[in-house]
């Protein structure tokens, strides 16, 4: 059986996909933000970040594990490289936290408790966009995602549907459906893989229910018969 030690401990495995599960195996609790069981890997948000004994940085959600490897998951330089994306992705995101419907069950906004991220001492300088309240069952408020892809793998990889994508690169990069259109005009089914996965407010279900019953009886929305089962989110 291979092994590898983990912040001084020794762990065996033996068919882990990445290091974050032998971490995991482990009991170690390392945050994620874009990594899932269920879906394919994406190394985006960077924040399973661990460093090996030559202080050589990585993404562990990426890395298989090798026999012998030497890991430190909670070193001074891990700990403030993960504050700072936090801070960085909360300086890109809209600061209505309070009265958002997601407060409290909010990934982002656990991280930033959990990291001691006290302040954000960068400008929001990313465009206010328009919510999206087409769909009859979820509303889609751009200004809250962290392009972490978690709802585009879902509604591909898990529904076979792919009603949303990424557009444009660097700063303006965002995940829409294609051509900007709105979701109401693609081929979501309404079944919510996309909210179970989506660890902020980006994507979020239509509380209104009169708005809901009335759109429901639009015949041209489609439904699909059953809710998917909320998958595990880890
Ligand atoms: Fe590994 Fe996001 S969880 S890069």
């Amino acid at each position: 059986m291979s092994h590898m030690i983990i912040d001084g401990r020794k762990v065996e495995f033996t068919d882990e996909k990445n290091v974050l599960s032998v971490i995991r195996k482990a009991g170690i609790n390392i945050p994620t933000l874009c990594y899932h069981s269920e879906l394919s890997t994406f190394g985006a948000c960077r924040l399973c970040t661990v460093e090996d004994d030559r202080g050589k940085m990585f993404a562990s959600c990426s890395e298989e594990p090798r026999d012998g490897m030497v890991i430190h998951t909670n070193s001074g330089r891990i700990r403030k490289y993960r504050k700072l994306i936090v801070e960085l992705l909360l300086a890109a995101h809209c600061r209505d936290c309070t009265t958002c419907v997601k407060s409290g069950e909010c990934v982002l906004q656990e991280l930033a408790h959990r990291l001691g991220v006290e302040n954000v001492r960068f400008q929001n300088t990313r465009e206010q966009r328009e919510l999206d309240l087409s769909s009859p069952s979820l509303v889609r408020d751009p200004n809250k995602c962290i392009l972490c892809g978690n709802c585009v793998r879902a509604c591909e990889e898990l529904q076979g549907i792919g009603a949303l994508g990424f557009a444009f690169r660097g700063t303006e990069a965002m995940v829409m459906p294609a051509f900007d259109r709105k979701i109401s005009t693609t081929d979501c089914v309404n079944c919510g893989q996309c909210r179970v996965f989506c660890p902020t407010g980006a994507i979020s279900i239509r509380t209104n229910m009169d708005e809901v019953w009335e759109a429901l009886a639009d015949p041209d929305v489609r439904v699909v018969a059953q809710v998917a089962p909320a998958v595990r989110v880890a």
